[in-house]
């Protein structure tokens, strides 16, 4: 597997959630939206506990911190089932070393069923006798995005197998260069240029960026995306249950979500590339952020 993704939900809703996995930090192994495989990138990215990528001090201590080490230890027949789900103990040095291997798609989902209308956007997929579906052609370029895509948009909103492409996550992403953006993922942009198409999407090798096109391929920037999603959050049942207090984007996001903040009352907080704990704790979890 090329991507190893060790955190799951970070701030969860323990008390709605079937399953909740808290933990204090994360390590992504990925290449991220660079051409991966053994000729190509790698990269380790860090996560804190509030599952935002690790401020500038916490990386630079850990720089630090390697710059100290002495030695390290392996344990070479230490031989972990990955891809069986369950939980596994082994015991290292006379110590107790627990792995826990999930399911993290059936985790994802059942999350995003409590933030979205999952009834309501299967209906606009299918369509009606009043109303034609609503056609959208998503293209996970052979990343980790690819199971998801299939569980949510195949499994769950009835999509078609045609309305979802490079679905299964390759190690070097079949040789392309996994950045959704309109020079890379040019053949969605033409293929939706092309057909019917209501909505195209595309995400990067890990997840973490996106692109979002509308009828005839209409580049929709994701400063733009947060700032419909913002204006709409009133229709989002996750937003109905917590309310919005404010909203918050990092300082290079375009401003399109502070004048959704004005014309709604709301506040609008502006934060370092990165620094998601600069949002105030009391409000953190009824803002909506964007990156
Ligand atoms: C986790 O950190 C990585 C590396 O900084 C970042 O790319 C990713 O967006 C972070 N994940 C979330 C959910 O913020
Ligand atoms: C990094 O800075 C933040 C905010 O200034 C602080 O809360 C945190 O403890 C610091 N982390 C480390 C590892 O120094
Ligand atoms: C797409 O991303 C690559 C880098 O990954 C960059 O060189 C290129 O300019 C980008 N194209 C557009 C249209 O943003």
């Amino acid at each position: 597997m090329f991507v190893c993704v060790l955190y799951v939900y970070l701030n969860c809703l323990c008390v709605r959630r079937a399953r909740c996995v808290a933990v204090m930090r994360g390590i992504v192994l990925t290449a991220s939206h660079n051409p991966g495989g053994i000729n190509n990138d790698f990269g380790i990215k860090f996560n804190c506990s509030n599952g935002g990528p690790a401020p500038d001090n916490t990386t630079n201590e850990i720089h630090a911190l390697t710059t100290t080490i002495k030695e390290y230890r392996t344990v070479p027949d230490l031989s972990c089932p990955v891809d069986k789900i369950g939980v596994f103990n082994f015991n290292v040095d006379d110590r107790p070393f627990t792995v826990e291997v999930i399911d993290p798609v059936r985790d994802y989902v059942s999350y995003m069923k409590e933030i979205f209308d999952f009834p309501k956007i299967k209906a606009l997929i299918q369509g009606t006798p009043e109303r034609k579906p609503f056609n959208v052609l998503i293209d996970s370029m052979s990343g980790v995005t690819g199971p998801y895509v299939q569980a949510i948009f195949v499994s769950e909103l009835g999509a078609s197998s045609a309305n979802v492409r490079r679905v299964t996550p390759l190690e070097d992403f079949g040789g392309a260069h996994p950045d959704p953006n309109l020079t890379y993922a040019a053949d969605l942009v033409a293929a939706v240029k092309g057909g019917d198409y209501d909505l195209g999407a595309a995400f990067d090798g890990d997840g973490d960026r996106n692109m979002i096109i509308g009828r005839d391929a209409l580049f929709v920037t994701p400063s733009d995306s947060l700032a419909v999603l913002a204006a709409h959050a009133a229709v989002i049942p996750y937003f109905q249950r917590s309310g919005v207090k404010g909203f918050a984007r990092s300082m290079p996001t375009a401003a399109a979500v502070d004048r959704v903040a004005k014309d709604l009352g709301k506040e609008i907080f502006e934060v370092p590339t990165g620094e998601r704990s600069m949002v105030p704790e009391a409000i953190l979890d009824t803002t909506l952020e964007g990156n």
